[in-house]
């Protein structure tokens, strides 16, 4: 095994500051995306949980994961990266974490803060948490809530904001909590703090969310139950018996779905374009966007179906075609809870009018997400109306007209979503600031060039404009 001495804060990436995304006729061909952002958060804080050596291959080595992984470092787990996309951790195992000499510094990522919130609350230390602007923003009551109730106290920024100091407790307490909003980030915060806490933490969910932290829990030999609740049998109760002891796991990542939808939802709206997005995550509480396209009259396959570390995994194949409108997504949202920006451009250029409500989460997340893509959306030339908990979106029928700027308001969905726009539309569409595409897909614009998109990338960290153009044609003319 090669062992890569970089440690992982120093990958660098171009980080081009702004981006073109120019019109295409269609995309072809066959391609990857990284590893699972949620999947690669959790197989770094568990495997330094575990007593012994585990090694993950396919991590997302995106800035939030790796805001993960050195905090992770902080608190005295050995985290080495090995290889592209390899790392070996070394556990210090469950109750073993130290308190961490300077600040965490968590970047953009809502993940890393809330979990490790959680992780760390049945631990004896006092750790503190900054991160950027957006992250700063992004209400974190609703992990201090069942923490504080484990016995952890926190002291946060006026209205309950970053930054903070938690002070985790020796002598937690197990909880039976019912998260008040449907959010995995909540639920695993309070199943991490179980781990470390004697007696059974439960957790009552009226909806499930994305379950990868119970599967790899599982994985790891955790004494963990799921039993389905409610009238519909939608909502779930998780049973967490505490004092685990965890085993070191061989664990590969595959591709994140939330990645595939900026092609899968491109090549779903030109006729013409066919593509193989291969090695893709496919966990039911995380596929809902490809039954939204389904829904929308795309024709989309999960072929090759398998099973890759407890993940169901499959290659998505989509045939580009003419999308009709629709009221609402299928399912619960939460099953698509971070593409719905991307799922709003499909609906800009579908045919008819498409609304979508119960979506004020979006509101907290990297950006406001309604907000941010009302205005990309008008920008673009789509009429546009925003409600309080939704969208509703006149479709072109076809490309949008395009030409205008999108603001991403450091939210990387923001930003893939905005150059999705520009290759769906008459006229480029221009994205004001690239960089938040690094947190969770640094190559976004090389994969995006390999279908054959035409993403320009300019800035001062990027190299000449005419070079970094990532236009492969593949034989077909593009005008
Ligand atoms: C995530 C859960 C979701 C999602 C986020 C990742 C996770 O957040 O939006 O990108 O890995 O648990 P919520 O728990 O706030 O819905």
């Amino acid at each position: 095994m090669v062992t890569d001495p970089v440690p992982s804060e120093s990958l660098s990436y171009d980080r081009p500051l702004k981006l073109i995304a120019h019109p295409v006729r269609h995309l072809r061909g066959t391609a990857r995306v990284p590893g699972d952002k949620s999947l690669s958060h959790r197989a770094i804080m568990l495997s330094a949980l575990a007593v012994g050596k585990s090694f993950i291959s396919g991590l997302l080595e995106g800035e939030d994961v790796l805001a993960t992984a050195a905090a992770m470092r902080a608190l005295g787990a050995t985290v080495t990266r090995v290889g592209a996309g390899a790392w070996e951790v070394h556990g210090v195992g469950v109750g073993g974490l130290a308190t961490p000499v300077q600040a965490l510094d968590m970047g953009n990522s809502g993940t890393s803060t809330r979990l490790l919130m959680g992780l760390l609350a049945s631990h004896d230390l006092t750790a503190t948490f900054v991160g950027d602007a957006s992250l700063t923003r992004r209400p974190m009551a609703r992990i201090i809530d069942p923490i504080t109730l484990i016995g952890a106290s926190v002291s946060a920024r006026e209205g309950r904001f970053l930054p903070l100091t938690l002070v985790g407790t020796p002598e937690p307490l197990p909880i039976d909590y019912s998260p008040a909003v449907a959010s995995a980030q909540v639920k695993s915060a309070v199943l991490l703090a179980g781990l470390n806490t004697p007696g059974t933490t439960i957790v009552r969910e009226k909806v499930a969310t994305r379950d990868h932290t119970e599967r790899l829990l599982t994985a790891m030999g955790a004494d963990l139950r799921v039993d389905r609740d409610g009238e519909s049998g939608a909502g779930r109760i998780i049973r967490l018996a505490g004092h685990a002891e965890l085993n070191p796991i061989t664990l590969s990542v595959p591709g994140d779905i939330s990645s595939a939808a900026f092609p899968v939802v491109a090549a779903a709206a030109l006729p013409g374009s066919d593509i193989l997005i291969e090695g893709v995550g496919v966990n039911p509480l995380r596929s809902g966007i490809v039954d939204a396209l389904i829904a929308m009259g795309s024709d989309i396959r999960l072929e090759n179906m398998q099973t890759l570390s407890g993940e169901p995994v499959a290659d998505i194949r989509v045939r580009g075609g003419k999308l009709h409108a629709i009221d609402g997504v299928p399912g619960d949202p939460s099953r698509m809870i971070d593409e719905f920006p991307v799922l709003f451009v499909a609906a800009a250029c579908a045919h008819g009018t498409s609304r979508f409500t119960g979506l004020a989460e979006l509101r907290v997340k990297e950006s406001d997400r309604l907000s941010a893509m009302a205005h990309a959306l008008a920008q673009a030339g789509i009429r546009v109306e925003e409600l309080e908990d939704g969208l509703v979106i006149h479709g072109c029928g076809g490309l949008v007209p395009g030409g205008g700027h999108v603001d991403p308001r450091l939210d990387h969905r923001i930003a893939m979503s905005g150059a999705i726009l520009g290759l769906l539309a008459e006229r480029p569409v221009h994205v004001d600031d690239a960089t938040p595409i690094a947190t969770s897909f640094p190559d976004f614009a090389t994969v995006m060039g390999a279908l054959g998109a035409d993403i320009e990338l300019t800035g001062p960290h990027s190299p000449e404009p005419s070079a970094s153009r990532a236009v492969f044609l593949n034989g077909q003319n593009n005008d």
